[in-house]
């Protein structure tokens, strides 16, 4: 199964894709049409606890389902063309947002900020709107801070619950296990790497002081993984040449985390991944969001775990996040004050 593998390397108790689903998973993925949108609606499709799949885009939606929805496994798939968006969030308890231009060459995630900032906006607003009590995937970059503007547009609207906004930072959690095995020449299930701080260059913080197979690696190596960890969405907007970034491994990233959610909802207990949301660690910085290992439970966040031991290194990395995060999300914020 497609995330047997990730799952496994995210969740701190390894347990494999449950078929009996408890209850149903009402899913919709707003922005479906796109690069991310169309693997990540594949692979919800492939997902036992998803029992119905809703698929929205201002462009190309309809045809997507249609497609998808070929796929034999038991959930219903419907498309929803531009001017459906409220029929699209009705009912529904997942709402993943992969809408939103993505980088060119040269281009930071921060750049994009000026295009995606009104989307997600536009768009929390009508989940606040018509399913105020949904859990919110936010993939849309920049992640620092669309995340804030979910949360601020839903406490405008008077329906924010922390514990149902998360960004999803997977990738990095990916690319961190599967750049550390290269490395240490182990499987890549086997190398776990727990990323924290936010989802963008230097604001990433991996912890291979945590990592079985990380923490003996020091020196020029440490550096070069830790760079390519922060800055491997760059290799794949270069590679790519203009055509866009990361959507077939931030698809599979995508479905990972929306999985590891849906065992959450559904009562599995241990379901231990990193993602962005709204934390106390360093609220006493003025810094509201962080990402870092969260329990995911019925309720969505269920616990922030606290970072555990960090390496001097891994404290110098986490030195240069902070002041760049903060920044992010106040940015974020005052987008919403001033809409
Ligand atoms: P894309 O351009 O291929 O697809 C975006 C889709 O969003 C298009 O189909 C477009 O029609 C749709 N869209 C635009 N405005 C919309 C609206 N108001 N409502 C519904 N749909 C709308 O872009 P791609 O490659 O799929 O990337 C999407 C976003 O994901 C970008 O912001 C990108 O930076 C981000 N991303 C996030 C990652 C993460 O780790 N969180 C990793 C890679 C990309």
């Amino acid at each position: 199964m497609f995330a047997r593998a990730a799952v496994r390397a995210l969740n701190s108790q390894p347990r494999l894709f449950s078929t009996t689903a408890a209850r149903n998973t009402k899913v919709v993925v707003l922005g479906a049409g796109g690069g991310i949108g169309q693997p990540l609606s594949l692979l919800l499709k492939t997902d036992p606890l998803v029992t119905s799949l809703n698929l929205y885009d201002i462009r190309g939606a309809p045809g997507v389902a249609a497609d998808v929805s070929h796929i034999d496994t038991p959930s219903e798939v419907q498309g929803f063309a531009a001017d459906k968006l409220d029929e699209a969030l009705d009912g529904v308890e997942v709402v993943v947002i992969p809408a939103g231009v993505p980088r060119k060459p040269g281009m930071t995630r921060d750049d994009l900020f000026n295009t995606n900032a009104s989307i997600v906006r536009d768009l929390a607003s009508a989940v606040g709107r018509v399913a105020p009590t949904a859990h919110i995937l936010v993939i849309s970059n920049p992640v620092n801070s669309t995340v804030p503007i979910v949360a601020s547009t839903l406490a405008k609207a008077g329906v924010y619950n922390p514990a149902r906004v998360f960004g999803v930072t997977t990738l990095d959690v990916v690319r961190a296990a599967r750049f550390t095995a290269g490395v240490a020449g182990v499987h890549p299930n086997d190398t776990p790497v727990p990323v924290i701080g936010g989802h963008s260059g230097t604001t990433i913080v991996p912890l291979l002081s945590q990592s079985a197979h990380g923490k003996g690696i020091n020196g020029e190596v440490y550096d070069k993984l830790i760079y390519r960890i922060q800055f491997g969405g760059d290799e794949v907007v270069q590679a790519k040449d203009g055509a866009g970034s990361a959507t077939l491994s931030m698809a599979y990233a995508g479905a990972t985390f929306a999985n590891a959610l849906f065992r959450g909802l559904n009562g599995e207990k241990g379901v231990v991944t990193p993602t962005f949301v709204e934390s106390p660690l360093y609220k006493d910085q003025g810094i509201d969001f962080f990402s870092s290992n969260v329990e995911l439970g019925v309720n969505g966040v269920e616990k922030i775990h606290p970072l555990g031991p960090l390496s001097a290194e891994e404290e110098k990395l986490l030195a240069a996040c902070l002041p760049e995060l903060k920044k992010n999300i106040e940015r974020g914020r005052a987008f919403v004050e001033s809409s």
